[in-house]
């Protein structure tokens, strides 16, 4: 018989959204549930004790209502600070999403890289330890930004946005001591990718040539894909749920239906 039970994507907002589609394409028959804590978003200027205590609490609720086969945390901010309490307290395989530092590392030539995240995630200690182990020979560059989270938020929602915004984002990166060399940025947010040719464009702009931009998705996918070789999927997979802690914006609906996800649910 085929097992039904979903993939869970978890992120504070839409972000997860470039988690789960290239999943989606490796993996076209997985019923997929995308939960948003809107309620909470966004995560990236909250304490680490807030989100510790939230997100474990959070994805047992969601577990007991989906019954999921797997739980992506599709969220670098939740991942780095509160992975190791959701697997402590959940039953369930747990995949987190944390920067891509050690792709960007074999990738940059000038051995000067930017990683692109929240507040909360650039100063985690998880970042210290990824850039020691991968990038101990790269100048690691760090830069937070709420507001690309936000700029990432009102694209999904279909509203246009000044391109001098990006502009000032990665002034952040390159208008630090040694900023102009860097050749690869890890898009260290999930929401991040969901603007990758503004953000590209917004590069080229200031430096007058190309950077490379990495994040985790395609890694997540193929890790899925590890962790449930040998289960079975229906058929056809069913019509995509998506579930928010408040009340869905409908303004979100068309994005959400481009992903496969057509239901639209509140926990
Ligand atoms: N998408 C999230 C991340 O990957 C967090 C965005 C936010 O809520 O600040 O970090």
């Amino acid at each position: 018989m085929a097992d039904d039970r979903p993939l869970l994507f978890f992120d504070s907002g839409v972000g997860g959204l470039s988690v789960l589609a290239p999943t989606r394409a490796l993996l076209p028959r997985a019923p997929l549930v995308y939960a948003a804590d809107s309620a909470g978003f966004p995560y990236g200027i909250r304490s680490e004790g807030e989100i510790a205590a939230r997100v474990p609490a959070l994805l047992g609720r969601l577990a007991e209502r989906y019954r999921p086969r797997l739980i992506v945390i599709a969220c670098n901010t939740a991942s780095t600070i509160a992975l190791g309490h959701v697997r402590a307290a959940l039953d369930v395989p747990i995949v987190g999403t944390v920067p891509a530092i050690k792709p960007a590392a074999e990738r940059s030539r000038s051995r000067t890289i930017g990683v692109l995240g929240t507040e909360a995630t650039v100063r985690q200690p998880y970042v210290d330890d990824l850039a020691a182990r991968f990038a101990a020979d790269c100048t690691v560059l760090r830069h937070g930004s709420a507001e690309l989270v936000q700029l990432a938020e009102a694209c999904l929602r279909g509203a246009a946005v000044d391109p001098a915004r990006f502009d000032a984002v990665l002034a952040g990166l390159f208008d630090q001591p040694g900023g102009k060399d860097i050749d690869v940025i890890v898009n260290a947010c999930t929401h991040f990718p969901l603007v990758a040719d503004a953000l590209g464009a917004a590069a080229t702009r200031a430096l007058g040539r190309t950077v490379a931009f990495v994040d985790g998705g395609p890694g997540i996918a193929r890790r899925i894909a590890a962790l449930t070789e040998g289960q079975t999927w229906p058929d056809l997979a069913p019509p995509g749920t998506a579930v928010f802690t408040a009340a869905p914006d409908p303004a979100l609906a068309p994005a959400l239906g481009r992903f496969g996800l057509t239901a639209l649910e509140q926990l």
